[in-house]
């Protein structure tokens, strides 16, 4: 019996006139004679072509979409269009029966939200296939990327007592009984009681830990689950997400905006290479689904064009303070077509965001020192007592997709910021040892995972690019 081989590499390194026996599932068997057949190694099908007098009627039967099927035969130059090569079975076996009645993927386009509720099964279709595969090339190019230039990989606690954001938003992790836990002498929950002798939550961020290791390694990142319990039912939030997290010893806030860009770019440019077939799968994707939207509905750029377009050409750099002035001397903002107003000192909203973004820059925006009011505890103050050297970096049709900062290494102005914000000092004494113990300047960044996949491949909302994902009121699977 021959090996099995994969079916990327029967197409890729085809050996005419050898025999080869593949395995995978029936993508769509035409005239009872043509098999596509698909393994999950490649988005391209193989054709197998079946004699149907050579073959028992009853097996032919079982050859429906989805089944999964082993077949032997010869590989030849194809006679037909649309291929290079083909398969002339001469043996197939059914593994496994599909009955495509009862089956709910069907081989004709369906809706997202369906495919949601059937998260077990749609990463069997050409888009989940093409995003889960481009998932995995940014993982990989992530940590080769930060690998080369000597970054050290950290692995930050997911269990933790801290709010690193300070933001309220957390899972709380406890063994204590919801219904009868242990009180104290005041009626309050003794979370002394509990599993590690005090509160605990999932974790939202690996970035004050990340901070302990960059004063000792020099450079470190994260790419971990991080958790938030925000009510936000949007398309670019989840409740439980991926994120990766550089951070770095003696950079400042100009440092951590150029490795940004650098990154960015870098794993971009690899997903280009690595994933061609893919993300041209997606770009035609997308061309279908705007056929009958209105001009003005659709993407300024294709896919493959916008991804070229960021990976060419430099974000763009602008103060909070400027962009709020250009928000306020914009057209729509003067014809009242923004739903909100700005004012100095409030965050700019999604609208504001993508006007900048997508109208008035075209490209990547870096927007840097923010009032400190509107941001987390441990940034760096500015000079000026009212901004801190914090940065988002802002992508079209996305928005926000990276967050990060130069961080207080000043100990007595940190410990300032945590009174005005309510930061227990007591919590992070650690966090605060840093700056006592030969602290140094620093700065780092998060990056949302899925909003950068959701960026690379089109999809419109961020639960698509998770193969399961978790919202406010949906956990399922
Ligand atoms: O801006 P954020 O909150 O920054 C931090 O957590 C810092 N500690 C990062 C750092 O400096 N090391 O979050 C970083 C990024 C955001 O820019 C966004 O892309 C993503 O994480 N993000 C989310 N992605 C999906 N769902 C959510 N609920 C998200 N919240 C933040
Ligand atoms: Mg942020």
């Amino acid at each position: 019996m021959e090996k099995r081989t994969e079916i990327k590499q029967v197409i890729e390194d085809p050996q005419i006139g050898s025999t080869y026996r593949v395995m995978g599932w029936v993508k769509a068997f035409r005239s009872n004679r043509f098999i596509a057949l698909n393994d999950g190694t490649t988005l391209k099908t193989l054709q197998v072509v079946v004699d149907y007098e050579a073959f028992d009627e009853e097996l032919l039967k079982r050859i429906q979409f989805h089944a999964s099927i082993a077949v032997t035969g010869q590989l030849v130059a194809s006679q037909g269009a649309g291929q290079a090569i083909e398969l002339i079975a001469e043996g197939i076996e059914i593994l496994g029966d599909n009955d495509p009645e009862a089956y709910p993927l069907k081989p004709a386009r369906q809706t997202m939200e369906f495919l949601r509720q059937k998260a077990h099964l749609r990463m069997r279709t050409n888009t989940f296939m093409a995003v889960f595969r481009i998932r995995h090339t940014l993982a990989f190019a992530i940590h080769q990327y930060f690998h080369e230039r000597g970054y050290c990989y950290m692995h930050t606690p997911i269990i933790t007592g801290s709010d690193a954001e300070g933001a309220g938003e957390m899972f709380r992790v406890s063994t204590l009984s919801p219904q009868t836990p242990p009180l104290t002498d005041d009626g309050a929950v003794d979370w002394k009681e509990d599993f590690f002798g005090h509160q605990t939550n999932l974790t939202v961020s690996g970035q004050l830990q990340a901070e302990c290791g960059a004063l000792a390694l020099g450079k470190v990142y994260t790419f971990g689950p991080t958790f938030r319990a925000e009510n936000s039912h949007t398309s670019r939030h989840l409740a439980e997400f991926w994120m990766i997290e550089p951070e770095v010893a003696f950079f400042d806030l100009f440092d951590d905006m150029e490795l940004a860009q650098d990154f960015m770019q870098t794993i971009m440019r690899y997903v280009l290479e690595q994933c061609p077939d893919e993300l041209e799968f997606l770009d035609k994707r997308i061309q279908q689904l705007e056929k009958n939207m209105k001009k003005e509905e659709r993407r300024p750029m294709g896919l493959l064009e916008t991804l070229r377009f960021v990976v060419d050409n430099d974000f763009e750099r602008i103060t909070y303070t400027d962009a709020v002035e250009l928000i306020k001397r914009s057209k729509p903002y003067k014809k009242k077509r923004f739903k909100y107003l700005i004012d100095w000192g409030n965050d700019l909203q999604a609208e504001h965001e993508r006007w900048l973004v997508e109208k008035h820059f075209k490209k990547p925006v870096i927007v840097y020192d923010y009032p400190k009011d509107i941001k987390a505890f441990y940034m760096r103050m500015n000079d000026d007592g009212k901004t801190v050297a914090a940065m988002d970096v802002l992508f079209p049709g996305i928005g926000e997709v990276i967050g990060g900062s130069q961080r207080e290494e000043r100990r007595d102005v940190l410990i300032q910021r945590m009174k005005e914000m309510d930061v227990s000092e007591e919590e992070l004494w650690w966090y605060l040892e840093l700056r006592q113990f030969g602290g140094a300047p620093h700065a780092g960044f998060g990056l949302g995972f899925g909003r950068l996949v959701s960026f690379i491949t089109g999809m419109g909302n961020i639960r698509d690019v998770i193969p399961f994902p978790r919202a406010a009121g949906s956990a399922d699977f």
